[in-house]
């Protein structure tokens, strides 16, 4: 039986696991609006991120930091309509997990007026009891480990994470307390190669990657990014297909089947 999900037939979290199990990468891109939603639905993208990185691309902000709930549930509406078969994520953007309370109102805000499938939160074990409740109450968690753009500042800038061995102990960690904790989907942002795949073969729930090369079970890019119209710094993790397509469609498409059959990401865009 094909794990594929069918033309029209609703992505789930159950698909999602089904094509970790068999082995088919997940296609994941970012989106802000209907009519980019509609075409990443019609381009067979698996999961539709409505990311803080917005506060990057679209509203101009050199960091994701000052990105609000409102604006977020205003993007989140509009995506989720433009969907029929993609799975729908909203990122929740920085403090509004900062207690269990305001983290459930906002992720419950997400569900009931965005129709959203599932919350990505950044953090790694500290947020097991958060991961916990939100599992409790019927609410599927992504969790976001490796480079957490929200903390940026304690970061000290946007680098690889994960290098030396304590780090990359203290994130095999993560993952694992994290998924006891009920996560349902993992991602892992700028993480080495080997890192990954570890992390990637160890979890019982599906892992996706941005820069964390190829063997996590799917990808994530920021949509921006790969048609080439991002305002900002472009990170070599990414990979513009406007280029060598000509058109938004099949930019989209050519991704899809370039996660789909492993041809993204390359060395180039991997580190080690
Ligand atoms: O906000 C976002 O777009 C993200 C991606 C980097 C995965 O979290």
């Amino acid at each position: 039986m094909s794990v594929q999900p069918k033309k029209n037939s609703k992505v789930t979290i159950n698909t999602l696991r089904e094509m970790k199990a068999g082995k088919k990468k997940i296609a994941c891109l970012t989106a802000y609006d209907v009519s980019f939603a509609q075409l990443l639905d019609d381009a067979g993208v698996d999961i539709v991120l409505v990311g803080d990185s917005m506060g990057m691309v679209i509203q101009g902000l050199d960091s994701t930091i000052p990105v609000t709930m409102d604006e977020m549930i205003y993007h989140g509406k509009i995506v989720s309509r433009g969907l029929s078969r993609a799975f729908l994520i909203l990122d929740m953007p920085f403090l509004s997990d900062s207690s269990i309370e305001q983290a459930v109102k906002n992720a419950g805000r997400f569900m009931k007026e965005c129709g959203a499938n599932m919350v990505k939160l950044e953090g790694g074990a500290d947020q097991k009891e958060l991961v916990e409740t939100l599992t409790r109450l019927g609410i599927p968690v992504c969790a976001h480990l490796g480079l957490q753009p929200q903390r940026v500042h304690k970061l000290g800038g946007y680098k690889v994470q994960g290098r030396d061995k304590a780090a990359a102990e203290k994130m095999l960690n993560d993952a694992k307390v994290l998924e006891q904790a009920g996560a349902d989907l993992l991602l892992l942002e700028c993480v080495p190669d080997a890192l990954a795949k570890k992390i990637t073969q160890k979890a019982g729930i599906p892992v996706i990657g941005i820069g964390a090369g190829n063997s996590t079970d799917g990808q994530i890019l920021v949509l921006y990014d790969i048609l080439g119209i991002s305002a900002g710094h472009v990170p070599k993790f990414s990979k513009n297909y406007m280029h060598l397509t000509g058109s938004v469609q099949q930019a989209v498409k050519l991704y899809v089947e370039e996660v789909k059959s492993v041809a993204f990401p390359g060395d180039e865009h991997t580190f080690n």
